[in-house]
């Protein structure tokens, strides 16, 4: 696999990690109610909006606008993957904005975060499994270098 998209997967494997991590405050959500988790998960929500989220998702959509021009055949899932970056956007600051109302029970609170994860997971096992290997497959040197060129 070519080394820029083993670097957009090791930053998958990294971002998982935070992931899981919500996942079991959340879970602890839903039993204690506690005030000291809403605002632990409202920290770790920001990791999830970093400028390294910011850059990852720009590099993506470099090989994503590359691999549009090319024969291959576009698989729906690919397209959709730039819709996806933009609503994570929307979707985090929603969740932030959640996390501080108190007016927002610890059930609604964590429904919400659940839907997140499932969604986020749904969106890496379609880079992974259709647009990373499609990308590999259908990309030449030319463009890699030209994705090089502006990588962030
Ligand atoms: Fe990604």
């Amino acid at each position: 696999m070519h080394t820029l998209l083993e670097e957009l997967l090791n930053y998958h494997r990294h971002v998982t990690t935070i992931i899981d991590e919500i996942a079991e405050l959340n879970k602890e959500l839903a039993r204690t109610k506690s005030g000291d988790i809403r605002e632990i998960i409202i920290e770790m929500l920001k990791s999830l909006r970093s400028d390294k989220e910011m850059s990852h998702h720009f590099n993506e959509e470099l090989i994503r606008q590359a691999l549009m021009t090319t024969d291959a055949p576009i698989h729906g899932r690919v397209e959709q993957i730039a819709n996806d970056h933009a609503a994570f956007g929307r979707i985090i600051s929603n969740l932030q904005s959640q996390c501080k109302d108190q007016g927002c029970s610890a059930e609604e609170l964590s429904s919400v975060i659940n839907d997140y994860i499932a969604q986020y997971f749904d969106h890496l096992e379609a880079e992974e499994t259709i647009f990373f290997p499609m990308a590999d497959k259908w990309l030449n040197q030319e463009q890699w270098n030209t994705v090089q060129q502006q990588w962030r």
